[in-house]
């Protein structure tokens, strides 16, 4: 498996991912080509091995990460993978002098909650019907020096 930075020769693939990974709100090729070219804080990285089978997007600014985006193909979920892909990105951004991070995640994302948590990311608040579709988001942060994964 290597880790790679995206590609826009990927966006396919990942617009394929989002479909097979998300029910709703996916994002589409444009958004991931703004995301690759002109988000200027955006970093996304590819996870392959033949094919791309996942991938990840986080934001630098100064001192502060946030995960904005990680999915693995259904069929590979739950074996690692999204563990070693994240640990892979906090890695990065403390190479750039990250020292807190963010997310939010649906209160009702198990899979995606237990990964975090079991990065040393903590549940601090909810935000009420942050979703499009009104479900609450957790915010969830992470301070370094807390990589016990
Ligand atoms: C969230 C996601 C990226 C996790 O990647 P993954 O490769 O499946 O995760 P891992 O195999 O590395 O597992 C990490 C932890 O989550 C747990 N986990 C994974 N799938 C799970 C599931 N379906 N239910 C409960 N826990 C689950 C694992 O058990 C593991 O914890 P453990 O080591 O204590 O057992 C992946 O499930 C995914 O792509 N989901 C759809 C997209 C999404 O929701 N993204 C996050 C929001 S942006």
């Amino acid at each position: 498996m290597i880790i790679r930075p995206c590609e826009e020769s990927d966006l396919n693939t990942l617009c394929a991912i989002e479909k097979a990974c998300f029910k709703s709100h996916q994002w589409n090729y444009k958004q991931f080509q703004y995301e690759l070219l002109e988000n200027q804080f955006a970093n996304i990285f590819v996870i392959e091995e033949g094919k791309v089978f996942g991938f990840i997007d986080f934001w630098i600014l100064f001192e502060k990460g946030e995960i904005a985006r990680i999915a693995i193909i259904p069929q590979l979920q739950n074996k690692g993978i999204g563990n070693i892909l994240l640990n892979d990105a906090l890695k990065r951004m403390i190479e750039q002098n990250v020292i807190s991070f963010s997310l939010e995640v649906r209160v009702s994302n198990e899979a995606a909650i237990r990964l975090y948590e079991k990065n040393g990311f903590s549940k601090k608040l909810i935000k009420k019907g942050y979703y499009q579709d009104g479900e609450d988001a957790y915010l969830m942060l992470k301070e370094i020096g807390e990589i016990n994964g």
